[in-house]
């Protein structure tokens, strides 16, 4: 590319000698359940890129775990939180009533798909709306089964674990989990679990759900609801068919499944769109979001049908749900992506970042699945494109030269790279960053074609 990039800025190589004393003090003391990925020690971040404590200056290609849609520390988001901050820190909506949850609800039920009336829940986190949502769930219809994809993230708590279906590690040793959930295959057309193709396989993978799920062993009139990733996150960054929900959404909606689709990752603009399910031209019934709606401050929220929140006063609630700072953090998030035009950015720098993917799984067979949306992509990493067995030993090595290289990516699934950068990120900034992810993926690949 275009001579020596700003960025990323290696003034040692990391872990420097400050953040290697950060990592040995942290390791005194943090829960033995972290696994970091490799030693960047954060000491500071603005727009897309990240300082470490030694000085080195790091592209960040996953928003702090897709939280930081708008960048690190966006000063309009920066703003909004010290005047709230100024204000009043708390005042629990349980009980009592404050302006910025009412201004952040009402933005919530602008963005998010459907045009009937609508009714906003607030927690702290992604796992607590997933929660929230599951009761909900139960308590409008009288009903306990839930349907769920493997693959899927919505969570740790016990409840979002017992939906959870990514990694054996996430559910090990903390059964019994929450019963009646079933879970049925996504529809991930690269490793179809049919072993089928797209399109002659005419999504067997829905009907599957209807004929053999549904007809044979789960009794409809008994599920609450399924819960859907429109593009699946920590499962891989799997993009379905596009009539895939369509599909799935009229068989739901022939048995009065309720639909809730969680965008805590793919949601708030990720994807070109506000939420990743508009691609696919359905409305689901609720949302959950959290991560990119506070900017980094914990909030989560589920927005439904207003008619299916009709649960009785009392029968769910969170102290600091909605906390009246993350709140402020929320409207301004979503001021932000309007006024800087961050859907439009994204489409156009998804589009390039697929194109320059595309380019590079021409070039290197490791590469055997490029996919995504906006900046949610993911390019699959294999040992032998014709076979397509994941290789995390070479991820493994492909993230560690990165990060030395100053730049933060991590991963999905069980090898791939997912590139989730700020949707504020340049062209030059993408370009600079995915010019070490191309001469680090050279380089262990052994040769390009
Ligand atoms: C789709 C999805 N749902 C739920 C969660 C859980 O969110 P949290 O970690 O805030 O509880 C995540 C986290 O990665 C997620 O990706």
């Amino acid at each position: 590319m275009s001579g020596k990039a700003k960025y990323p800025k290696i003034v040692v190589t990391p872990p420097g000698p400050k953040a290697r004393e950060l990592v040995r003090e942290d390791e005194s003391y943090i829960s033995k359940s972290m696994v970091r990925w490799y030693p960047l020690a954060a000491e500071s971040g603005s727009g897309c890129i990240v300082k470490d404590v030694d000085g080195n200056e790091f592209i960040d290609f996953n928003s702090g775990l897709g939280v930081l849609n708008v960048g690190h520390c966006h000063p309009k988001v920066v703003s909004a939180i010290t005047e709230q901050a100024k204000k009043l820190i708390h005042y629990s909506y349980t009980d009592f009533y404050y302006r910025s949850i009412v201004d952040l609800s009402r933005e919530l039920t602008k963005i998010t798909p459907g045009s009937f009336s609508k009714t906003v829940f607030f927690c702290n986190s992604g796992a607590e709306a997933v929660e929230a949502a599951m009761k909900m769930a139960k308590w409008h219809t009288r009903n306990n089964l839930f349907l769920a994809y493997t693959g899927s993230f919505h969570g740790r708590t016990l409840g979002a674990v017992s939906l959870t279906g990514s990694k054996p590690v996430q559910r090990r040793h903390f059964f019994p989990l929450v019963p009646g959930v079933t879970h049925v295959s996504y529809p991930y057309c690269y490793r179809c679990p049919f072993h089928l193709s797209y399109p002659e396989c005419h999504l067997w993978c829905a009907d599957f759900i209807e004929e053999e799920v549904l007809g044979k062993y789960v009794p409809p009139e008994n599920v609450a609801a399924m819960f859907v990733e429109a593009v699946q996150g920590e499962g891989g960054y799997v993009v379905p068919p596009e009539d895939y929900f369509a599909r799935l959404k009229k068989i739901l909606d022939k048995h009065d499944i309720i639909m809730i689709d969680d965008e805590v990752q793919s949601g708030i603009g990720r994807t070109g769109k506000w939420f990743a399910i508009e691609h696919f031209n359905i409305v689901p019934d609720a949302v959950c979001v959290a991560k990119a709606i506070g900017s980094g401050l914990p909030i989560g929220a589920l927005i439904s049908k207003s008619e299916l929140q009709d649960w009785e006063g009392g029968s769910h609630a969170s102290t600091f749900g909605g906390n009246p700072v993350a709140c402020a953090a929320g409207v301004a998030v979503i001021d932000v992506i309007r006024e800087e035009r961050l859907l439009e950015n994204a489409t156009k720098q998804g589009a390039h970042l697929m194109t320059r993917l595309k380019e590079m799984q021409r070039k290197y067979p490791i590469i055997g699945d490029v996919r995504g949306k906006g900046l949610m992509a993911g390019a699959e990493i294999v040992k032998d494109p014709e076979e397509k067995q994941p290789n995390p030993e070479m991820v493994e090595e492909i993230l560690i030269k990165c990060f030395k290289r100053g730049l933060a990516i991590i991963t999905a699934g069980k090898s791939t790279m997912r590139f989730a950068p700020p949707l504020i990120i340049t062209r030059e900034l993408l370009d600079s960053g995915l010019d070490v992810f191309e001469g680090v993926v050279k380089e262990v690949a052994g040769s390009g074609k």
